[in-house]
């Protein structure tokens, strides 16, 4: 039987919080045990460099995110792990890409316009680009379904366009490439606005973070006075409930929400249990963490590996793709 391929990817930006796991690494780690597929996990470093960066971290934060991907479980027998930059293939499939897709269309997606004004000392053609290399990235092992966040939608509507203009234009044959939906595909910030994202301090919880790291942030997480007619569906409230749903279960949430509505909450013991709760999943993996830090040959080797089995793959659509185009 052929497998299906899938790949998915994180930044360069440091190490993995919550959003990044329960949004894409666990949906990866679903996949990489099923025997029908075959799974890349990318650690997106040329995407890095699309924000202002330390040219003196890169390494080091490429590093962090091998070692989240490892201790989350990624099965170096099962799945692939690789560094964007190794497979040079990427890029070039990108440039091809680059020609069929306008500057108009880039230029309006919500994601570069966010970054533009975050950025705007940094509005630089990788910035704008950003959507293409993803797509190549994407569309290199044919994937046709991937695990992201929500976050990630308008990507992937762009690769499906390029993948149609491509196929319509040059009769390749991508697919269309489809979101994942993972339980944890949107996780909200603990400020109580928009996503956890690493680039708002106090939205998010590292997968290393400690018990009392992870109470000291819940104890800032802005709350209520724990009763009302209805339970509030957005806000710090509703951060912390989508969390016991996804920690604690449904029906502690449910539990919750009956409070709200009668005698209320009391946010000091929620906040307590979530925080074991979450703690107890994160407590092996920073185990496995600190075992492969002391491994570092070892790392190497997998990343190593990893980027042989993706070149192959990259280059036969690269070559494929350049041959439809008139290249070779
Ligand atoms: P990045 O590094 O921003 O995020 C990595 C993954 O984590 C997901 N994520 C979330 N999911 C749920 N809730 C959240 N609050 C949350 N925050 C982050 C993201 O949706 C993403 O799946 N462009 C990608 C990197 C990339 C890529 C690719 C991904 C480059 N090439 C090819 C897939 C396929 C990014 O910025 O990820």
């Amino acid at each position: 039987m052929e497998k299906k391929r899938v790949l998915s990817g994180i930044r360069a930006t440091g190490r993995l919080h919550l959003g990044n796991y329960l949004g894409m690494v666990k949906g990866m780690l679903e996949l990489q045990d099923n025997p029908g597929y075959e799974v890349f996990f990318m650690v997106a470093d040329l995407h890095a460099m699309t924000t202002p960066y330390d040219p003196k971290t890169l390494q080091k934060n490429i590093y962090e995110v091998v070692l989240d991907y490892l201790a989350a479980g990624l099965d170096p027998e099962n799945a692939s792990v690789f560094v964007q930059s190794h497979i040079p293939e990427h890029i070039e499939l990108a440039y091809l890409f680059s020609t069929v897709v306008s500057v108009a269309r880039l230029s309006h997606l919500p994601t570069y316009k966010e970054k533009v004004r975050q950025y705007p000392e940094n509005v630089t053609m990788a910035l704008l680009y950003y959507p293409v290399l993803m797509a190549a990235d994407i569309l290199a092992y044919k994937t046709e379904e991937l695990p992201v966040g929500d976050d990630q939608l308008p990507h992937l509507e762009i690769t499906r366009e390029i993948a149609r203009k491509m196929n319509e234009k040059y009769s390749c044959n991508f697919p269309e490439p489809q979101q994942l939906k993972t339980e944890g595909h949107y996780i909200p910030s603990l400020t109580g606005e928009g996503k956890m994202s690493k680039s708002v301090e106090g939205s998010y919880i590292n997968l290393t973070d400690e018990l009392g790291v992870i109470k000291e942030k819940f104890a800032r997480v802005p709350t209520d006075v724990g009763r009302g007619k209805s339970v509030p569906q957005e806000g710090g409230v509703a951060a912390l409930l989508s969390l016991v749903e996804l920690f604690q279960g449904e029906d502690k949430r449910k539990e919750y929400e009956t409070e709200y509505l009668s005698e209320g909450v009391q946010y000091k013991s929620l906040k307590e249990e979530l925080a074991q709760a979450i703690f107890e999943e994160l407590k092996p993996i920073q185990a496995r963490r600190k075992e492969l830090d002391q491994k570092p040959k070892y790392v190497d080797r997998v990343i190593g590996g990893g980027a042989e089995k993706a070149r192959k793959i990259a280059r036969e659509t690269l070559d494929e793709t350049k041959r439809k185009m008139g290249l070779i």
